[in-house]
């Protein structure tokens, strides 16, 4: 709900637990007041502007006007007139030089959203979020500015945008334009971002805030593996369950800049947005520029309840609907398995163990076009080596679905090779700057696909090799960084608008990819989980999580992806040991119970495995297929991290109606002398009773002494009110050996 307080000029947005509070003051300058526990009356608030203190406002007292531009609060803050700290919105005038100086001019509320065309957003109808448009101008400029707030209904979120309108007489340069602000007030602060690297994405970084200032940023072109496009501030001490969070996800897949900031006055400022580094977008009269959506949650529970906010905000409004309700395949993909040796023989084998093991597809990777058989050509020949694959793809893919297997195909349209046919036609294609040669990473290069002839001719093969088969699943790679950012073609004022442009262009592509295949489902991957981010939810409904299928490495990378994104999004397979990244041997039982924590499937020769363990395959198809729905719809609960304990790692997925939860211990690390664990389980219906049951595996039970039981158990725990499993928990029991997982079933009973 949005209301307006006409005689306070003040904008209160309500979500179910939250408020969201600016006000003007001196009738043209917009503040923010409060983002907190919802209010029920705001009377008053306008004092925290302190506008009866020196130096008062510019009305007042002219002579100190920056002082005032220094220190207050602004909404949405600019550059150039005063304001040191980070600011949202810059932009140079026809005569190079930069200042912005923006004032309230009018507001309306729009019932439902407004949709930022050509990006990512997240969806709303009329009866599920209203959006208030309040317009802030700069007159000197000619700019309208547009702060859009979407306010959900039923979900403690606030989207904002931001629309920059050129309605001046003269062109002018936005030098940046960031997507909102968050001014937190916690007494003593924290911020938590996701850092990373290849192989370790997303990890859960936490630092104290006291002065200066703390950043999660991409210039990399992708949103990057060593940052995620979010930020959240704590108060000191926020565990899953108490404390103060406000966290800000960026609904974007190129360079951002998310930020946190104590100013001079010990204020806290964040930021976040598109990068303005190597950002320069020129503006010409009549033209509007749309910054990306960021999401905004405030949680007074603690880490958990933002998680919960994020995963139902993008399960319900960012994801295509149909995927909150239909199943994902389980998979196999060759990768790991073959790299890009195979043919279609090979392929065939992988299907037959596959549809032995009840698994739903097969997923073809990389090396099945050009002349690909390493990484040093091809790419950019979207058609079939008939040299591996012969009698071409269709041959393959209707033998494959004669087995009743679906087939999906891995591609990367993003790059070329510099031995490909698409090179040597169109060498000028890649992203070059003048008088010098790009750089190669993984012998590759990317293509300008901001302009339309590279577009087009890359999407048209995309395109009919899709056409010529049933292919049911597209893997959408993008294998390297960006450099050399120029494009040959464009005016030298037009070069700061490539990175975005970029972005916008692998949108559009995968926009027109759905179009025309609507039944496709798109995975996305960028080296592992480079750019797991909410731009690319909106068209895949899962990604890629890591390059690493570590199942220890993985419990971090899934914990700190998790902490955002829904576990349905997370791409998580079961692969040999020893691990290829890390050389760790974990046991089949725990690498399945950690993939199962995501999507699932299989990144192994599924032809030549060990008996027993293939054997065990249907069980563990089985299981996910209960488990899914759950990880799909429900909620997600983090008991305890490895990363913190440094001995085990516990979470918890529980149906909405609190019927059925599932929840997954991993002993990391076996320490003698060391009773049972207690666990206190989170999410239950605490006056209903619930059997518990334990899925245990038999190579476990060995080493615990208990011989006679098969390769995998189930075992009645008993039953046990909610509230008791909550408050008091169970006992996990100690188990001998490093990396054992164990699965609880949590099932309400009748009555
Ligand atoms: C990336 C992906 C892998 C695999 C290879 C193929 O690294 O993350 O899963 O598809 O590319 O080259």
């Amino acid at each position: 709900m949005i209301k307006y307080v006409q005689e306070q000029q003040l904008f209160h947005l309500m979500t179910p637990n939250t408020s969201y509070v600016m006000a003007l003051a001196d009738g043209e300058w917009l503040g923010h007041l409060y983002y907190g526990p919802k209010l029920d009356d705001t009377t008053g608030m306008e004092n925290a502007f302190r506008l009866n203190e020196f130096p008062f406002s510019p009305k007042v007292n002219e002579r100190d006007k920056v002082r005032f531009m220094q220190g207050f609060p602004f909404e949405y803050s600019f550059y150039g007139t005063g304001d040191y700290r980070e600011s949202c919105l810059g932009a140079e005038n026809a005569h190079g030089q930069r200042g912005v100086e923006l004032t309230y001019r009018s507001h309306s509320v729009i019932a439902g959203k407004v949709v930022p065309e050509g990006l990512p957003h997240t969806r709303g109808c009329e009866d599920c979020c209203d959006t208030l448009d309040l317009l802030m101008a700069d007159d000197v400029l000619g700019l309208d500015v547009h702060l859009l707030y979407t306010v959900y209904k039923d979900l403690d979120v606030i989207v904002k945008s931001v629309r920059v309108v050129n309605r001046g007489e003269g062109p002018c340069t936005l030098t940046r334009v960031l997507s909102g602000q968050l001014n937190a007030d916690p007494d003593s602060a924290e911020v938590l971002t996701l850092h990373g690297s290849w192989g370790r994405e997303r990890t859960i970084t936490r630092q104290r805030l006291e002065t200066g200032s703390v950043s999660a940023e991409s210039l990399r072109g992708v949103s990057s593996a060593e940052d995620s496009p979010f930020l959240a501030v704590l108060s000191e001490g926020t565990t899953q369950t108490t404390g103060d969070v406000w966290g800000m996800s960026l609904i974007y897949s190129g360079n951002f800049l998310a930020k946190a900031q104590i100013d001079q006055i010990g204020q806290l400022r964040c930021v976040i947005g598109i990068h303005p580094e190597y950002f320069a977008w020129p503006l010409a009269p009549g033209e509007s520029f749309q910054s990306p959506e960021a999401a905004l949650v405030y949680s007074d529970e603690g880490l958990g309840k933002m998680t919960r906010t994020y995963h139902d905000l993008y399960r319900n409004h960012l994801i295509e609907k149909r995927w909150l309700t239909q199943d994902r395949p389980v998979l196999v993909n060759n990768w790991e398995a073959t790299m890009m040796n195979f043919n279609t023989d090979v392929l065939i084998g992988f299907a037959r163990s596959a549809k032995e093991a009840g698994i739903d597809m097969l997923v073809m990777d990389d090396g099945w076009f050009g002349h690909r058989d390493d990484d040093t050509s091809s790419l950019g020949d979207w058609f079939v080596d008939e040299h591996k694959l012969e009698g071409g793809l269709k041959r393959l893919v209707d033998e494959v679905n004669a087995m009743g297997l679906k087939f999906g195909l891995w591609v990367e349209p993003e790059m070329v090779c510099e031995d490909s046919e698409l090179f040597r036609a169109h060498p000028d294609w890649r992203f070059s700057l003048q008088g010098r040669k790009p750089g190669a990473l993984r012998q590759q290069y990317v293509l300008d696909i901001t302009r339309p002839e590279v577009w087009d001719g890359v999407y048209s093969q995309i395109k009919a090799v899709l056409s010529s088969a049933n292919i049911a699943y597209v893997k959408w790679d993008m294998n390297r960084y960006l450099t050399d950012v120029g494009s040959l073609e464009r005016e030298p004022s037009c070069q700061g608008q490539l990175l975005h442009r970029y972005v916008l262009a692998v949108y559009r592509m995968q926009a027109q990819l759905l179009k025309d295949f609507p039944d496709l489902l798109l995975e996305n991957c960028s080296s592992g989980g480079a750019r797991f981010d909410a731009g690319m939810l909106f068209y895949s409904p899962q990604i890629w999580t890591s390059d690493d299928t570590d199942a220890i490495e993985r419990l971090s990378i899934q914990e700190g992806t998790a902490l955002v994104f829904p576990v349905s999004t997370m791409g998580a397979h079961v692969s040999v040991v020893p691990n290829q990244q890390t050389g760790r041997v974990v046991p089949f039982n725990t690498r399945a119970k950690v993939a199962m924590a995501g999507t699932f499937g299989y990144e192994m020769d599924i032809r030549n495995m060990d008996p027993e363990e293939k054997a065990q395959i249907p069980g563990q198809v089985a299981q996910f297929r209960k488990i899914h729905p759950v990880n799909r719809e429900g909620d997600y609960y983090r008991i305890a991290s490895f990363r913190e304990n440094h001995t085990y790692d516990c979470w918890m997925v529980v149906k909405k109606d609190r019927s059925l939860a599932y929840m997954t211990y991993v002993q990391v690390l076996a320490q003698p002398n060391r009773p049972g664990v207690r666990v206190r389980m989170q999410g239950l219906d605490p006056d209903a009773m619930y059997e518990v049951t334990c899925d245990y595996d038999g190579a476990m039970a060995a080493r615990n002494g208990e011989s006679s039981i098969g390769p995998q158990t189930t075992r009645s725990l008993g039953c046990f009110n909610g509230g008791t499993l909550m408050k008091a928990g169970i006992i996990v029991p100690r188990v001998r050996g490093d990396y054992q997982a164990l699965l609880y079933e949590v099932t309400k009973t009748e009555g």
